[in-house]
């Protein structure tokens, strides 16, 4: 496996050759079993259990490459959360599973919003780790201005802003933010903003920013990020922009093709 490389294959057969403990950080993206016939790529299952299975041996997989300090996260949604977090704990083992994340996707207009019942909007984001020892930096939000001016309302000679706390001033200049947590909805999805400049038209393509996210709080510089159903590269893209090493593999052509075209950008 030569790094920095995106493979056209089948993702079993690849993750099969490579050795134990190899990768710190692994984000996938699978099929969520949603029913849909994406023309890149089938979602259509004969059943739940077939599905099931095909994430088992994969994941399987994925768990014995990783590093004993690695991290993994796989991207689904209501579709088949509660039988992929039952197969991710049977292999993980239930006491290493760290967060279940939710993604606000945003709100869904045109006939998506015509369903009756709730409208569909996040994704689910489920993250586990190797062991108890694992990399983590906690990511921070700016302060929004509304925030800003009612809390830090005071001003030194020297213009920074602060508030009072029981132990003195606390200045703004030296607080890193809100602490983001297990609900993200300050991400927008392609499902509601199909004109952003970065969104290339593949179907279920991820935000830049999710896994920026991501990368950023599980892994550092010049360690190893891997995406085995990468579709258009986005993790790939920031993995390299943040100046990790990546491989990426994806069965579709059309995907690794779109991959060498934003790498190459
Ligand atoms: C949901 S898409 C990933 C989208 C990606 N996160 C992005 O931002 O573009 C899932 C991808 O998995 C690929 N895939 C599905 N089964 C695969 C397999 N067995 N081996 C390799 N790739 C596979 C599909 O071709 C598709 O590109």
């Amino acid at each position: 496996m030569d790094l920095n490389t995106v493979y056209l294959s089948e993702n079993l057969e690849f993750l099969k050759k490579i050795e134990n403990n190899t990768i710190d950080l692994i984000y996938i993206d699978p099929p969520f079993h949603s029913g849909v016939d994406y023309k890149e790529f089938n979602d259509r299952w004969s059943s739940l259990e077939t599905y099931i299975e095909y994430m088992y041996v994969r994941i399987r997989e994925m768990h014995r490459i990783l590093k004993k300090t690695g991290s993994f996260y796989i991207h689904c949604d209501a579709n088949a959360v509660f039988d992929l977090k039952q197969t991710c704990d049977s292999i993980f083992g239930r006491d290493l599973f760290r967060r279940m994340i939710i993604w606000n996707v945003g709100s869904v207009s045109g006939f998506k919003s015509q369903i009756k019942g709730w409208v569909r909007q996040h994704d689910t984001i489920l993250f586990y780790t190797k062991s108890e020892d694992f990399t983590f930096h906690k990511q921070y939000t700016p302060y929004k201005k509304e925030y800003i001016n009612k809390m830090f309302r005071y001003k030194d000679k020297d213009g920074r802003l602060y508030r009072k706390r029981r132990d003195g001033k606390q200045y703004l200049d030296e607080r890193l933010g809100n602490v983001v947590g297990d609900v993200w909805d300050d991400i927008y999805s392609y499902q509601t903003r199909t004109r952003s400049k970065e969104y290339l038209g593949y179907p279920t393509q991820k935000p830049e920013k999710l896994l920026e996210r991501i990368i950023l709080a599980s892994s550092n510089e010049g360690e190893l990020v891997a995406d085995f159903f990468c579709g258009s590269g986005t993790t790939l893209i920031i993995a390299k922009h943040l100046r990790r090493n990546w491989i990426g593999v994806d069965n579709n052509s059309k995907a690794i093709e779109l991959c060498i075209k934003r790498l190459d950008g």
